[in-house]
């Protein structure tokens, strides 16, 4: 097994980014902006918030944070997103995923301008990226994309395994995937699917978004396949000081003996989201300024 770590993959794309912002605030004398909204105190979206400040400073960026409480109501998560729609400090608004159950996710999705949608989750961008316009490509899908590039990997005529059709991953990299120049043949599978093992015994690459531990094993595999493990999934952990540790879902440990290439998790795609974030700010930004 060969394991395919992100954290110079990551490192590669922050490196990037820093060089870039440096020439863009020479350019218009500013620093890129990025909102981030979190409503409620989800651990998992806490942790998720945190790091994408942490990063965003480390790139230089103006970092605005909104910790919102759980019983807000929809007009006034709204009304923030647009007083953030018409701040010129703000180039990238992103509203921490899932809000809680009384908010409609998609209205205040699409309350965000398409020029600062940084997640690339609005119906405007999404519809640009399935055909193949250029977009604001949602983070984690843009990642994997990095990962597939900083490692080599073509996928030009490759036959692509997709698992899990989530509006986050599963269908916007089904569909970067099939877009000339990625040229692969991508098929779509879901929890209702029948016989997935059977089905993915002959495929090259497999991207496993489900957000399930143990999706996948070894058994339904063949020899010199590519496994993006796409999931973070918490399992408790006593001997662990947190309590708790991070799997995917992919069975890893079952991968040890055989010839594929793999991404860990911890130290995979999750670390590329954050870059992706960050390298999506800054496109927003040179956009609205007229660079790019
Ligand atoms: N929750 C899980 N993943 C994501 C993501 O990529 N963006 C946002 N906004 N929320 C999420």
């Amino acid at each position: 097994m060969e394991r395919l770590g992100c954290k110079k993959v990551a490192e590669f794309v922050i490196e990037r980014i820093k060089k870039e912002t440096l020439l863009f605030k020479d350019k218009v004398n500013r620093s890129p902006g990025l909102a981030v909204i979190l409503v409620g105190n989800n651990p998992a979206s806490l942790s998720y918030v945190s790091s994408k400040a942490r990063e965003a400073e480390n790139c230089g960026f103006m970092h605005f944070q909104y910790n919102l409480s759980e019983d807000i109501v929809e007009e006034k998560l709204i009304e923030l997103i647009n007083t953030l729609n018409s701040d010129n400090r703000v180039d990238g608004i992103l509203v921490q995923l899932p809000l809680p159950n009384h908010i409609r996710e998609s209205i205040v999705i699409n309350a965000i301008t398409p020029a600062k949608d940084v997640d690339g989750f609005t119906s405007f961008n999404m519809g640009r990226l399935v055909l193949g316009e250029p977009s604001l490509v949602p983070c984690t899908p843009l990642g994997i994309l990095e990962i597939l590039d900083y490692f080599n990997i073509s996928t030009s005529s490759k036959d692509v395994a997709v698992i899990g059709r989530s509006n986050i991953v599963g269908k916007p990299i089904a569909n970067l995937l099939i877009q000339k120049g990625r040229d692969a043949t991508v098929t779509i599978f879901n929890s209702r699917t029948k016989n997935l093992k059977e089905k993915i015994k002959d495929k090259d690459i497999i991207i496993v978004a489900t957000g399930f531990p143990n999706t996948i094993d070894s058994s339904s595999i063949k020899d010199g396949a590519v496994i993006i493990d796409v999931g973070i999934n918490r399992i408790e952990d006593k001997s662990r000081e947190k309590g708790y540790r991070i799997i995917g879902d992919v069975n890893y440990e079952s991968f040890k003996d055989r010839d594929v290439k793999i991404t860990p998790v911890p130290g995979g795609v999750g670390l590329m989201t954050v870059a992706s974030l960050m390298s999506n700010t800054l496109k927003a930004a040179k956009m609205r300024e007229g660079i790019e």
